[in-house]
């Protein structure tokens, strides 16, 4: 199909209600008209993680505020959309079925084509939308909900060559932020303390490392940092600012060295494929992290793939990633109807095992 695409996304799935337009000529990039998106930290932030009743009512308020603010930005009406496309899954059940819900009634009261989008198909598919790159390229999707491998082979073709067996390493850095009483999200904090920090002071590990493939576990991590601050509580009676700063050193570097490792693995499965342009490209909230971001070029580099980071806006959750998804899948025959369910799990590979472990997102897809 060969004609100009507008479509209105949207994205409930876990703690942001997003909607976005996108629109694209045919031969070239995506273009973002509008992109809302509305967080719920405060709403959660005395709970110490998300409160999927609280998230879900609160999606429900906000999706038809975020869908007109969305068309009035892109100054467009529903009649000028081709499709309307929705996070369908995976994701908190109930964050997904308001999206879901919403996007049903829209598609019927406006007559719009309806499009159910994999949430992790929408992080996967946007180095398209930013660079318009070609297929296969290798993705690492790292964030508080996922964390895997993934071989973009097409629109619908995804193999995944590893992924956490526990704790995604956003949820990592966000529990290693409430061990050592640093604010949350935990990544930032942790960035910010571990620059005057000496990681080589504590002997934390790099789980996994020891045995062959692309799987990935944080768990043991957040134990022995655990471990390690309960010592010198012990010794001393409570941390130093130093002990604080070294102690988030140490975890980051752990975190950058087994992130690197297997990086580096996949991206020997990948380069053996003989991709004509190869990409490795991240996505998700950790993506943000500078001392990860910078190994992870260097490892991309040395495997003489191109290295791309989406703009951190378009790396964590939101709409325009969706829409994108949309796009690709309408241009391809793909449509859904009143059928369409929300599902709380997902898996992108169908054929890869499932794998253990629940993160803020639930059950890992
Ligand atoms: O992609 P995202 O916004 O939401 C989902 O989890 O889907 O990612 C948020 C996660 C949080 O766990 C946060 O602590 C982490 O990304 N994060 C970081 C940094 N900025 C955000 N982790 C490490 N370093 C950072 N600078
Ligand atoms: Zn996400």
């Amino acid at each position: 199909m060969d004609r100009t695409l507008i479509i209105l996304g949207i994205e409930s799935s876990c703690d942001d209600t997003a909607a976005a337009v996108v629109r694209q000529r045919p031969g070239q990039r995506g273009e973002i008209l509008s992109s809302v998106v509305f967080g719920q930290g405060d709403l959660h932030a005395a709970f110490g993680g998300i409160v999927p009743e609280i998230a879900a009512r609160a999606h429900a308020e906000k999706l038809d505020i975020a869908v007109e603010q969305a068309l009035t930005e892109a100054d467009m009406a529903l009649s000028d959309m081709d499709a309307v496309a929705v996070t369908a899954g995976p994701g908190l059940i109930g964050g997904v079925l308001s999206g879901v819900m919403c996007a049903k009634g829209i598609a019927a009261g406006a007559r719009l084509p309806l499009i159910g989008v994999n949430h992790l198909a929408g992080h996967a598919l946007t180095p398209r939308l930013i660079d318009g790159i070609a297929f296969p390229y290798l993705m690492l999707l790292v964030s508080g909900g996922h964390c895997q491998f993934l071989l973009v082979r097409g629109v619908d073709s995804f193999l995944r060559l590893g992924g956490t067996i526990d704790d995604a390493p956003g949820e990592a850095f966000d529990k290693a932020a409430r061990l050592l009483g640093l604010p949350q999200p935990g990544g930032p904090s942790v960035e910010r303390e571990a620059r005057g920090g000496e990681a080589r002071r504590f002997a934390l590990p790099r789980p996994l490392l020891d045995r062959p493939g692309c799987d990935l576990s944080f768990s043991g991590l957040k134990t022995a940092l655990l471990r390690a601050r309960n010592r010198l509580v012990e010794a001393q009676g409570g941390l130093r600012h130093q002990d604080r700063a070294d102690l988030c050193a140490g975890f980051q570097a752990a975190v950058v060295d087994v992130l690197a490792e297997k990086s580096r693995r996949a991206l020997g499965e990948y380069m053996a494929l003989g991709p004509a342009e190869p990409v490795f490209a991240v996505a998700g909230g950790v993506a943000a992290n500078k001392a990860i971001r910078t190994e992870l070029e260097t490892v991309s580099q040395e495997a003489g793939a191109r290295f791309l980071a989406p703009p951190i806006a378009l790396c964590t959750d939101n709409a325009a990633m969706i829409a994108w998804a949309g796009i690709e899948r309408y241009r391809q025959g793909g449509r859904d109807d009143m059928s369409l369910a929300a599902r709380p799990r997902w898996p992108l590979d169908s054929r890869s095992p499932a794998l253990l472990g629940s993160g803020r997102k639930g059950a890992k897809a």
